[in-house]
């Protein structure tokens, strides 16, 4: 493969109202700049899908820009340094950084971040997509924040077996917690349950929020003291309906709206039950601990060493398949953190 050219997926229709169709992406092959001082030509390789792509593909406001029509599709990448020219980098460097569906990325210095190789140890490279990168920061501070999960509480965690939802069940796990996780197949809850050790597994597919809260409340007589809430819609109305006294709602993703961005938001309300439960709702994004990463970092690393928390990815060769992987992501066909290999 030559480094001067370059396969990228720009987005080129937004998918308003609707889901994501492959058309909406259109992948192009462009030949590579020159580097300029202070820039590094990095090699991707592997890319991260994750949900939030799907608001960026929106022009609704949001808490980030929207990726503009023609330009390349965002995401976020562990890649290679090839080439540098700038101060701190060396060929063969591994780094992070938001360098969007592609190949290769001509960046600035300071759009990258080198990886602490010794840190990493042998954890896959991988990993700082996933457990130890934005999913597994959101599972961590999410808890810490807001959870605050205690020994001996009940805590629901939505779409359990991916990227977020199963590291933030282990994290209650180690905490001493009963965990319930809620998701769309047997494989998932049987994964969870039997590999991660979550204490039941309760399926939302085609059930009515009555009927999905009386089987939550079988597995939580008193009620959930910690929500971890990643999807929103029929799961959310029923987990609200089984609050424990004080309980803690982390509203963290709402991806059965994700195609209806836009559109008001309205519909049961539970103002009372979180009156009469006395519990808090908060939203959540990881982009505001930042500060707090490198905690987050090594501890996540250590509970990888030992073993006390493990990791799924679902991961798919080529650039040519982020398109449909990531309209799988959306639709539940992961098993697992989404990754697209990019290189070897
Ligand atoms: N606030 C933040 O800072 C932050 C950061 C990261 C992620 N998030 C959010 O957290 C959530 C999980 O993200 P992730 O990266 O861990 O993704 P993921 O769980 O690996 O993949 C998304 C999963 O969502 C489930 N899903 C899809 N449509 C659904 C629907 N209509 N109803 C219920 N579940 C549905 C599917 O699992 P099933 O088979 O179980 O349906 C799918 O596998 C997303 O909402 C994401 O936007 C928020």
């Amino acid at each position: 493969m030559s480094t001067t050219s370059n396969k990228r997926f720009l987005l080129v229709e937004r998918p308003d109202g609707r889901a994501v169709r492959e058309t909406d992406f259109r992948l192009e092959t462009t030949s590579l700049p020159a580097l300029a001082d202070g820039q590094v030509l990095l090699r991707t390789l592997f890319l991260s899908l994750d949900p939030y792509m799907r608001g960026r593909m929106s022009a609704a406001r949001s808490y980030a820009p929207p990726v503009e029509l023609g330009a390349v599709m965002t995401g976020e990448v562990v890649g290679e340094i090839l080439e540098t020219r700038a101060p701190g980098f060396d060929v063969g460097d591994i780094v992070t950084a938001h360098a969007g569906w592609q190949e290769f990325a001509v960046l600035p210095a300071k759009a990258v971040e080198r990886v602490d190789r010794a840190q990493l140890g042998n954890l896959p490279v991988s990993y700082l997509l996933g457990v130890l990168g934005m999913p597994g920061a959101t599972a961590y501070f999410a808890l810490d924040t807001i959870g605050k999960p205690k020994p001996g509480e009940t805590v629901l965690i939505s779409a359990a077996a991916g990227a977020v939802g199963q590291v933030a069940g282990q994290i209650a796990k180690l905490k001493g917690c009963k965990v319930i996780a809620c998701a769309g197949t047997a494989e998932k809850l049987d994964y969870v349950t039997r590999e991660l050790g979550f204490d039941a597994g309760v399926g939302y597919k085609d059930k009515d929020a009555a009927t999905l809260a009386a089987e939550f409340a079988v597995h939580a007589p008193n009620g959930f003291d910690v929500f971890f809430d990643n999807v929103g819609g029929v799961t959310h109305d029923a987990a609200m309906m089984n609050l424990a006294l004080h309980a803690r709602i982390i509203i963290c993703g709402v991806i059965s709206a994700y195609d209806r961005l836009g559109q008001p938001d309205t519909g049961l309300r539970w103002n009372r039950q979180l009156l009469v439960k006395r519990a808090v709702m908060q939203g959540f994004l990881v982009s505001d601990h930042r500060a707090r990463w490198p905690e987050f970092r090594a501890a996540m690393a250590a509970w990888l060493r030992s073993g006390a928390i493990r990791y799924r990815e679902d991961i798919v060769d080529g650039i040519e398949a982020a398109p449909r992987a990531f309209m799988g992501l959306l639709k539940g066909a992961n098993r697992g953190k989404m990754l697209v290999r990019v290189a070897r």
